[in-house]
């Protein structure tokens, strides 16, 4: 597990989806009701991006075939993916926000 800083927590708007770099890896980003929220940006149906939608509530919609995915737990919320997203920790230290990636 390795932790990466993403940004300054004042650089993010409530529900606003950013797609960044980390250690390789395009990881969506959201603050949502107060708190981080991070997952790897691959749709579990085809492997597509899902981009910087805007959340609907605490879903994330694929752009591609609209499959749902709670981004608190990963969880499928509307087919056709059937496989959870891969949730990443995050936490905020001075105002700095962090995602933990698995190694
Ligand atoms: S690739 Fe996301 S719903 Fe098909």
């Amino acid at each position: 597990m390795a932790r990466h800083p993403v940004g300054a927590s004042q650089d993010f708007e409530p529900q606003r989806v950013k797609v960044l770099r980390v250690a390789g890896e395009r990881v969506g980003v959201v603050l949502h009701e107060g708190k981080f929220y991070a997952w790897e940006d691959r749709c579990t149906h085809d492997n597509a991006p899902m981009g910087e939608a805007r959340l609907e509530g605490c879903q994330i919609e694929c752009p591609r075939h609209g499959a749902r995915f709670d981004i608190r737990s990963g969880r499928v919320t509307r087919a056709p993916a059937f496989t959870p997203l891969e949730i990443y920790p995050t936490d905020v230290d001075q105002d700095q926000v962090y995602v933990t990636l698995p190694d």
